[in-house]
């Protein structure tokens, strides 16, 4: 939705008939003027969901209500203790404009002090010639601002607008005044809840990683396993080119394995790098079959130490799926490892088996299933299994869990639009069945 154009010109010509020192004559004419803008205001906020797209929106509309042109929007970035810039219109001058200003600087302590829109015009009104009075009229002046709207919310300052124009802004009355505050409060509101899905979104993204790093110790296990061959062929290359340097059968040969090896152990060390950092989620077009084959590998030293069997049976006739490489592994490496935990103390065995399956509808998906002939999962529990922090894992057991492996298995596989279900029974052993939508053929 459109704003209503040219409401300004329509509000200020309003109030240029009346007296601008009755507040009831003020507002008088168009309560229902000001209340569609703010209205209107608030229902396209409200369908926005990025940060960016509601910082421009915000910087248009307080333009628009208070004869400015352009504008930049700071927000608190409370991780790093300073407003960062997050948008920017109009014809701002970004050298003027800086990207971030502390938290301790002047200007957002003098707005969290006053929690007043301070105007250029209005500096010797308002001016209680504090030090970051002083300050905050030095940076406004510095960065050409003729206007700072404050975005308090809660006893915090959650973000500023700072607000220009080429020409002088004509001098402000009080429906202005009014209809900025109303603006700004409403512009305040959509913020707060922006930032803090955001927070909860980096939550998320917090969650996941810490899961990952913890699988790593696992996959470590597995890598140190894995180099340990082409090492030993690179150390008995080395000891023995110096009497056989002459021999060019020999240091052709050998050389050509020991390159092999080398690029094995990049590889490995790649795919360990990948799996750790995070990453923006990225979609390939992957073989499954791949993908699992390589967690497993990882995974074999590990259950080997414990007495589990591994048996794996891939179809060979496996459609290919979009997903993201590194966060489906994580999922498999989460399963593997539950499996393999309810069997440590006595051993048995995992059986993963894919397969292709196409449901009623038509539509194609890669199934996993993965199954284990552990202990088995508590009745009472099967329905908690995926909720944040859920885990029978306490000190006692072989490690502490933080419970939240299946949870984040379950965020990630919803965000593949796949779905995931597991079935149970105690002494014999779980199973989980995990379907991804395939690519058509
Ligand atoms: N294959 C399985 N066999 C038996 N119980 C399981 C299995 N998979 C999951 N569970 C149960 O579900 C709980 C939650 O699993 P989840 O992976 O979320 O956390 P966790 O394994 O306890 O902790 P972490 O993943 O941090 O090590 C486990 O504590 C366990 O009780
Ligand atoms: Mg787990």
């Amino acid at each position: 939705m459109t704003p209503p154009a040219g409401h300004t010109v329509l509000w200020h010509s309003l109030f240029t008939m009346t007296s601008p020192s009755s507040h009831t004559d003020i507002l008088a004419p168009s309560p229902g003027t000001l209340l569609n803008i703010v209205t209107q205001f608030a229902a396209d906020l409200g369908t926005m969901t990025d940060l960016t797209t509601i910082g421009n929106r915000i910087i248009k509309e307080l333009c628009e209500a208070g004869g400015t042109t352009h504008g930049a929007l700071f927000l608190l970035d409370r991780e790093h203790e300073c407003y960062r810039r997050a948008s920017m219109v109009g014809p701002v001058a970004p050298a003027l404009v800086p990207p971030t200003l502390a938290m301790d600087h002047p200007l957002p302590r003098h707005l969290l002090a006053t929690n007043r829109i301070m105007t250029q015009g209005n500096a010797p009104a308002d001016l209680q010639d504090t030090d970051s009075e002083v300050g905050a009229r030095a940076a406004m002046e510095s960065m050409q601002a003729l206007r700072i709207v404050p975005h308090i919310n809660k006893g915090r300052l959650i973000a500023f607008s700072l607000l220009g124009a080429a020409q002088p802004i004509p001098e402000e009355n009080s429906p202005t005044r009014f209809l900025l505050a109303a603006l700004a409060q409403t512009a305040t509101n959509a913020l707060d809840t922006i930032v803090l899905y955001e927070d909860l979104h980096r939550s998320h993204l917090l969650m996941k990683r810490t899961d990952r790093l913890k699988s790593l110790e696992t996959i470590a296990g597995g890598f140190a396993h894995e180099i340990r061959n082409p090492l030993t062929s690179i150390k008995t290359f080395i000891q023995l080119a110096p009497e056989r340097k002459d021999d060019p059968q020999f240091i052709q040969e050998f050389s050509k394995v020991v390159l092999d090896d080398v690029y094995r152990i990049e590889r490995l060390i790649q795919e360990i790098l990948d799996y750790a950092r995070y990453m923006e989620p990225k979609l390939t077009e992957e073989d499954f079959n791949d993908i699992v084959a390589s967690c497993l590998y990882f995974i074999d030293v590990k259950a080997d130490s414990h007495g589990i069997k591994i048996e794996k049976e891939l179809a060979s006739d496996l459609p290919r799926v979009m997903l993201d490489r590194q966060q489906i592994k994580q999922v498999l490496l989460n399963l593997f490892l539950n499996a393999m935990d309810s069997m440590a103390r006595a051993g048995g065995r995992l059986r993963v088996r894919t397969y292709k399956l196409v449901k009623p509808g038509g539509s194609i998906w890669v199934n996993i299933e993965i199954e284990d002939t552990g202990e088995g999962i508590q009745e009472t529990n099967i329905e908690h299994i995926f909720d944040p922090f859920f885990t029978t894992k306490h000190e006692s057991g072989e490690h502490e869990g933080t419970g939240l492996g299946l949870t984040i298995v379950h965020q990630i596989i919803q965000e593949h639009h796949g779905e995931i279900r597991v079935k149970s029974s105690i002494g014999v052993g779980t199973t989980f069945f995990v379907s991804l939508p395939a690519l058509p053929a």
